[in-house]
């Protein structure tokens, strides 16, 4: 019985396949310089694909991938209840945070907010009881402030690189974001054990390092 993995491309996609390679799953071929997205390895039954991140979470959702390997970010976002999370893999680590002009000037009573996290920034002010509109962007949400279109943004922080280049600066701290391994839930049970080894040996291999 053959499983598949989905990995997110871009940024955090280096991280994940070191952690794979540390408990024996390769890919024949390599990814990062390959247009193809889905992938033979070095076991017959294991194949890998990649996808973007909101992706991950989608095709394993459906079961197309029994495994994915996704962002706290985007399983947020998402929506956790499609899938099971057995692990936190300790990779592609950042903060959800909450960012503003370093000058920022008053604030209106309700407030502008661009971020990519539509569902995130929607739940975070309605929590704080701030009132919000939502600006959904596709990415560079560091221009929004700076150019008028919104009061804060939304995003993920890593170095804080972009929002210093960009003089802005973190207001509040939303979630903690790390890679999540995250299961279906009928691959769960009709391919157990198979799973349930690469789980195990994943588990091992984030403690180890
Ligand atoms: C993310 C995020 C920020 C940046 C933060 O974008 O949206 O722009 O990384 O990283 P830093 O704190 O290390 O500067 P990414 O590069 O993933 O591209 P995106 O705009 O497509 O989201």
């Amino acid at each position: 019985m053959s499983v598949t993995i989905a990995l997110t491309k871009g940024r955090p996609l280096k991280d994940a396949l070191s952690l794979l390679k540390g408990i024996e799953i390769e890919p024949l071929v390599d990814i990062t310089a390959s247009r193809k997205l889905i992938f033979d390895t070095n076991h017959a039954d294991i194949k890998l694909m990649v996808l973007r991140g909101i992706d991950v979470a989608t095709y394993v959702e459906h079961g197309i991938a029994d495994m994915g390997m996704a962002g706290r970010d985007v399983i947020l976002e998402q929506g956790e209840n499609g899938f099971y999370q057995p692990l936190d893999l300790k990779i592609g680590i950042c903060q959800m945070m909450v960012a503003a002009l370093k000058d920022e000037k008053p604030l209106p009573g309700r407030i502008k907010v661009a971020t990519k996290f539509v569902n995130i920034a929607k739940r975070y002010y309605a929590e704080i009881g701030v009132q919000a509109d939502i600006i959904k962007l596709y990415g560079a949400m560091e221009l929004a402030p700076v150019t008028g279109l919104s009061h804060r943004i939304v995003d993920i922080v890593e170095t804080g690189n972009t929002l210093k280049a960009n003089g802005l600066v973190t207001i509040a701290h939303i979630a903690d974001i790390s890679a999540r391994l995250i299961v279906n839930k009928t691959s769960m049970k009709t391919k157990y054990e198979a799973i349930q080894n690469i789980i195990m040996q994943l588990s091992l291999r984030v403690e180890s390092q």
